[in-house]
């Protein structure tokens, strides 16, 4: 029979990434999503198309009945699981003097609580069945650099970075392997990966020692092999930077953020001004390079 996973937030991005990778695999696989039905059915549909089995639940696992009906439905396709990974994920900016306990509850409870709770559900069925399993937890390089206004992304993933760690002490001795992967700057839309592809240039990729921003299916083909690959059957506790070594370069997050916060008025309409100007350059670059495109393609034809 084939190994079973379940990969929470898999209707678009890494998560959806990491289902198909899974599938790739061996995996039958279960895609969760919260909002994006057809996002959801599409993961699922790509999956069966790989010949592997593949259910899509609903379910917010910022809620906690949710997390219980994830599992209840998946259990009920599924009597084990062999792999979870808690990638459902939101990331939410603000700065510290404008935070609310509403923005603090809603980040907290997905990122956290939500990636917390759906690992026990999946470790208690593991240590039921004896299966020797693993968790990954997808974290962010946030988790120690330091970028303006990320002080509650940052130390949520932080926490749940830490979490990997006593997981893993903690369920070692049944052979479950947990493990955190902390993508960097990761393209998450077609388009984006298009322009890369084809070499356009971008300002902050440049500042990163490898020169470009990391894909979904790197980080999807990278936890496939912490999962299957025979070699990572000793690793545990630990975690896995993908960021092209951004956080070696200290490579500052956006190029229209300023360090300090803009707290005055004054300080808050330069910072609208210089994005706008920002906005006109970029938008300007992207003019002319798709103008370019359009005419070596004409050359060529
Ligand atoms: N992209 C990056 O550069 C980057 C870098 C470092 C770390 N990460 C981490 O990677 C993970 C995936 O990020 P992404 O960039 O792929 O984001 P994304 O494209 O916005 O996808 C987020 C996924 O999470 C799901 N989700 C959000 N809230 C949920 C909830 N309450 N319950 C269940 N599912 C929920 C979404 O489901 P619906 O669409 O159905 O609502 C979606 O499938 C996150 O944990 C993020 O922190 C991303």
């Amino acid at each position: 029979m084939a190994k079973t996973a379940l990969v929470t937030g898999s209707s678009k991005g890494i998560g959806r990434a990491i289902a198909l990778n899974l599938a790739e695999a061996g995996y039958d696989v279960a895609v969760n999503y919260n909002s994006d039905e057809a996002g959801g059915l599409d993961t699922c549909e790509k999956i069966r198309a790989m010949g592997r089995r593949s259910i899509a639940i609903q379910a917010n696992i910022a809620k906690l009945e949710d997390i219980e009906k994830l599992f209840r439905e998946f259990f009920a396709e599924f009597p084990t699981i062999d792999v979870l990974v808690n990638n459902a994920g939101i990331t939410r900016f603000c700065p510290f003097l404008e935070a609310t306990p509403e923005l603090f509850e809603q980040v907290i409870s997905v990122d956290f609580r939500g990636s917390y709770f759906c690992a026990q559900a999946a470790a208690r069925n593991m240590v039921e069945h004896g299966t020797q399993g693993v968790i990954i937890n997808i974290t962010s390089n946030h988790q120690i650099g330091h970028w303006p206004t990320a002080n509650l992304y940052g130390p949520i993933k932080a926490a749940l970075n830490k979490f990997t760690e006593h997981a893993a002490m903690e369920l070692g001795k049944n052979g479950i392997r947990v493990i955190s992967v902390a993508p960097g700057y990761t393209i998450i839309r077609d388009e984006q990966l298009r322009r890369q592809e084809r070499g356009a240039k971008n300002p902050l990729a440049e500042k990163i020692p490898l020169n470009r921003f990391g894909t979904a299916d790197e980080v999807g083909k990278m936890v496939a092999q912490l999962c299957s690959n025979p070699g990572a059957g000793y690793i545990t506790g630990t975690c896995l930077y993908m960021d092209g070594g951004a956080l070696l370069a200290n490579v500052v997050e956006t190029q229209i953020e300023p360090a300090v916060w803009p707290v005055t008025e004054e300080m808050k309409q330069a910072r609208e001004e210089e994005r706008a100007r920002q906005r006109a350059a970029w938008k300007k670059a992207m003019e002319e390079e798709e103008a370019q495109l359009k005419q070596s393609e004409e050359s060529k034809a």
